[in-house]
């Protein structure tokens, strides 16, 4: 039997990353977004990889819509071996800008969306015996954001929540299920893209690695994260940015 993983924002960027490199392990996948085209696209390229794929169209901040997704996974295949909660979405507001409305959005897309997903998912994943689980972090939740001019606090303070609930659910959830997050640097994706077109080479100097990420680097670190190669880590984080030394 084909083990199963649903991966939030797979749609494109770093979520379709993970899609892929968990269908190149023998996963079928579950698809969760808001942007339908290229989410038929993305379950078109996991087809030809001989994946099954199930997709959903959700905004990953409805709560009851996770328990929905969750409920129609349990009676099309009645597994979820791993869980990715990868969605989400940048907020370039400071302090004195940022309206309630826009901090409650930012904190649900990145910080709620993975309390609804594995609330949703935890149950049907030990039905299975246990399963594993990744939330996307980032290095803003290390730094509090890459230039002091864009702090992206509300951001960088879901993004620190999500290892907050990461120690405590790897805690709460084992021995079954384990709960890690990875953080990335700047990637080349639709969220990175801003930043990699106006200041990539200028960035890519203050990286050891000396160049800005891909999909797939992040991608290869979240299959590790979502399958047995990383039998006995649980309640950590990785930070995937090629040594970004000054920010
Ligand atoms: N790209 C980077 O440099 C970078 C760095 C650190 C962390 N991250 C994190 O990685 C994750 C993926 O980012 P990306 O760069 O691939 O971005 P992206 O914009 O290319 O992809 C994000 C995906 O999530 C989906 N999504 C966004 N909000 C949603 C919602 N409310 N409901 C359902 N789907 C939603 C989008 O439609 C899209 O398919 C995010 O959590 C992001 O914060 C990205």
């Amino acid at each position: 039997m084909r083990e199963v993983a649903v991966v939030t924002g797979g749609a494109r960027g770093i979520g379709r990353g993970c899609a892929h490199a968990l269908a190149e392990r023998g996963h079928d996948l579950v698809l969760v977004d808001l942007l339908v085209a290229e989410m038929e696209r993305t379950r078109g390229e996991l087809e030809s990889m001989g994946a099954r794929v199930l997709t959903f169209e959700a905004d990953v901040a409805d709560h009851a819509r996770a328990k929905e997704i969750a409920a129609a996974v349990e009676r099309e295949w009645g597994r979820c071996d791993a869980l990715v909660n990868n969605a989400g979405k940048s907020n370039p507001r400071t302090i004195l800008d940022c309206t309630e409305e826009e901090f409650d959005r930012t904190i649900a897309i990145n910080l709620k969306s993975c309390f609804n997903y594995i609330q949703a998912f935890v149950p049907l994943m030990r039905k299975g015996g246990g399963g594993r689980i990744v939330s996307m972090s980032s290095l803003n939740a290390h730094t509090g954001g890459v230039t002091s001019a864009v702090s992206k606090f509300a951001y960088a303070s879901a993004k620190a929540g999500i290892l907050g609930m990461t120690r405590a659910l790897a805690k709460e959830l084992g021995p079954e299920i384990a709960v890690n997050a990875v953080c990335p640097g700047v990637i080349e994706t639709e969220i990175g893209n801003v930043l990699t077109r106006s200041r990539g080479a200028e960035l890519a100097k203050k990286i050891a690695l000396q160049r800005v990420g891909k999909p797939q680097d992040v991608a290869r670190t979240v299959a590790f994260l979502a399958t047995d190669q990383s039998s006995f880590i649980t309640g950590q984080h990785i930070i995937v940015d090629g040594f970004q030394w000054e920010i």
